[in-house]
């Protein structure tokens, strides 16, 4: 049930919204945007919503990018306000984020066990890698699942990866001794160990855990140790690992940036079976070197019933060497042969570079999507590599800043029944409604009644508008006699999915209201009611409790006198005496004058 206001509640409350953009929309080709004229982070508000959402630019569009799918980021960066896991769909219109998630990481959709879950890490990243959870919300948004490293280690943000046996990979870096002599280092050295597990996701057990100190050397390495390794509070990131796969055979294929390689591991002893690039790179290389001279890349994964792999490559070296572009590969793998062939490489057409982060989604409709990790920009190719839709969802004037950045960008389908009521604004006699992560609306149908009371079918449909973009406009008509509306969501079978509040309508007066300022005050009055009622309860509580102490005292003063007095057959009948405390009254009467505190001896021995 909608709540409901009268007038006088509605013009007591109402309380003017700063001027607020509409949804403004995607740009096409913005010279503005580019530049970052409209911000370093392009940025919306709404009416009816205190979210704020994303602004992208289209360099690029094609309708074959049109899938269906939403595109899914984990936004963050020193110019986002609000970072938080973030779901667009396909014209960059916002559909769902959620604030309090900071920073996330590695948005996802996954299946688990029939039920479909959008999957992030958040934590603390300020060391370059991660320490913190995996959360998994249901399609209401509720956290269904919140799962951590297991046998006491802090999850890595790097992946979250549900595999095929409904168990989850994770990265995990850990501070741990190692002999760094063959790399000039101390005997006793220190460095950030590369681990992953292979979790139960409901139990949180470790399935399966591998270490890279044990398994690579460390002059495979193309990190240089020089400033760290010497001790516990400077470890030296020598493997930095960025992916974990599990392939159907149980085995695992992992990515370290800094070895440049690919390794496939053997899931039940953790050898490794092969690498692919680095310094000990163990295939030949069919394109003549541009296979395997990956550098720092990101996001392995096994495809066509792993035959092939796609990965992310080259995220440069850092900001000495900008020059490299990324690139996006499709690699032919034959494990028997031990060869490899690019089948396809994916160029941006703005030669990005990404120093780090990033990633590389085959699409089921075939196509390649890009996500610059440390640049705010996704694009969509053709599997061979024709560039389709080129955004970005901040200036290309900040690229390489960390200004605005999203880990991976990943298209999944998705379908949200958040557990909120729809939000509305009216402003004059135009209502505004929005619903974050509401997937289903179709429909925003405007409905009226005649008094603040009515029930659901007292409402009459005024008008009706389909859905579009994160924010629905809808002018209440010259000829409306129904002085209270709401707006409710119709999915596509024109069933309600839910309706805002009741807002009384007056044609007379530009009023401008929202559900935002009902729900604050009603937040008042329930904090208000709530710190009233705990007040009257702490007050109570109180008052009998010292009425409770001022009676003990009473009494205990009365004992007292009757003690001195020896009126022990008084006391016994009130049974407020023990037979010690008779015994000790009785000692207490021979002594006479002599202290309370008397010492204890039973009765019997008195007698
Ligand atoms: C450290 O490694 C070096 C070179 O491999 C070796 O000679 C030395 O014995 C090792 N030290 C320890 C304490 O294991
Ligand atoms: C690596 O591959 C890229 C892409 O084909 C190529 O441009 C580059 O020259 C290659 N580098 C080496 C060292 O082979
Ligand atoms: C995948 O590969 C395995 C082993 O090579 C083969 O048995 C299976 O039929 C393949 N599946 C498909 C869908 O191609
Ligand atoms: C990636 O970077 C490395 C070293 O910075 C460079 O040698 C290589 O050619 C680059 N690869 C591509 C595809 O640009
Ligand atoms: C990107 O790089 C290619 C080859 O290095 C060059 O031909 C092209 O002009 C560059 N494009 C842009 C937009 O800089
Ligand atoms: C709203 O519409 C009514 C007529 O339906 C008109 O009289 C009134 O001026 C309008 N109010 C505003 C704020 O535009
Ligand atoms: C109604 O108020 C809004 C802002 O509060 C203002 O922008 C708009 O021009 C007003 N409309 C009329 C008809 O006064």
């Amino acid at each position: 049930m909608p709540g409901h206001l009268n007038l006088s509640y509605v013009l007591c409350l109402a309380v003017l919204i700063s001027s607020a953009l509409a949804d403004v929309g995607a740009y096409y080709g913005s010279n503005e945007y580019e530049k970052g004229e409209l911000g370093e982070w392009p940025q919306q508000t709404y009416h009816s919503s205190r979210i704020i959402g994303p602004v992208v630019d289209f360099l690029q569009h094609s309708d074959r990018c049109d899938d269906g799918l939403y595109t899914m980021l984990s936004l963050r960066g020193s110019k986002v306000p609000s970072p938080g896991p973030m779901i667009l769909d396909g014209k960059g219109n916002l559909v769902w984020t959620a604030e309090g998630y900071v920073q996330p990481y590695a948005l996802a959709k996954y299946t688990y066990k029939g039920n479909d879950y959008l999957t992030f890490w958040v934590g603390n990243d300020e060391i370059g890698h991660g320490e913190g959870m995996y959360y998994m919300l249901d399609s209401s948004y509720e956290e269904a699942f919140k799962v951590s490293a297991a046998n006491g280690l802090r999850g890595d943000l790097h992946e979250f990866h549900i595999t095929r046996d409904e168990t989850a990979v994770i990265t995990i870096y850990e501070i741990i001794q190692a002999n760094l002599t063959s790399m000039y280092g101390p005997e006793e050295g220190w460095i950030w160990d590369g681990l992953f597990q292979e979790l139960d996701i409901e139990t949180g057990e470790a399935l399966f855990q591998w270490r890279a100190s044990e398994h690579f050397e460390f002059t495979e390495g193309y990190v240089a140790r020089v400033g760290s390794g010497e001790s516990e509070d400077r470890p030296w990131d020598f493997f930095h690992i960025n992916s974990v796969d599990k392939d159907s055979k149980g085995n695992f294929l992992i990515s370290t940036r800094y070895m440049s390689c690919l390794a496939y591991i053997d899931g039940k002893t953790g050898e490794i079976i092969w690498k692919l690039g680095g310094k000990k790179n163990m295939f030949k290389d069919l394109s003549g070197g541009a296979a395997t001279n990956i550098s720092w890349q990101h996001h392995a994964r096994w495809v066509d019933n792993e035959t092939a792999i796609t990965l992310f490559d080259n995220a440069s070296r850092g900001p000495a060497d900008p020059e490299h572009i990324s690139r996006g590969l499709y690699l032919d793998v034959d494990q028997e042969k031990m060869t490899v062939k690019v089948r396809h490489e994916y160029w941006n057409p703005h030669n990005i570079s990404s120093q780090s982060q990033g990633s590389l989604q085959l699409l089921d409709s075939g196509n390649v999507l890009i996500g610059y990790g440390a640049n705010p920009a996704w694009t969509e190719f053709s599997v061979d590599g024709e560039v389709l839709c080129d955004v970005h969802f901040g200036p290309q004037f900040n690229f390489d800043t960390g200004e605005v950045l999203s880990y991976r960008a990943l298209k999944h389908s998705w379908v949200g029944f958040p557990k909120t009521d729809p939000e509305i604004a009216l402003q004059g006699n135009t209502t505004y409604v929005s619903w974050n992560g509401a997937t289903e609306v179709v429909t925003w149908v405007l409905e009226g009644a005649d008094s603040s009371g009515a029930d659901d079918e007292e409402y009459l449909t005024i008008d009706s508008r389909p859905k579009e973009g994160f924010e629905t406009e809808i002018p209440i008509p010259p000829d409306n006699v129904h002085r209270f509306i709401r707006i409710s969501g119709q999915d596509a079978n024109r069933d309600i999915l839910g309706s805002t509040l009741t807002l009384e309508w007056d044609p007379s007066h530009n009023i401008t209201t929202s559900s935002l300022d009902i729900q604050a005050t009603n937040n008042k009055w329930l904090m208000f009611f709530s710190t009233a009622f705990s007040t009257t309860i702490f007050l109570v509580i109180a008052w009998w409790a010292s009425m409770r102490l001022l009676d003990h005292f009473r009494r205990q003063k009365k004992r007292k006198q009757r003690l001195l007095r020896g009126d022990l057959q008084d006391l016994a009948a009130d049974e407020e005496l023990s037979e010690d405390e008779i015994g000790h009254s009785v000692e207490f009467s021979l002594l006479q004058n002599a202290d309370i505190h008397y010492d204890i001896r039973p009765l019997d021995e008195l007698r």
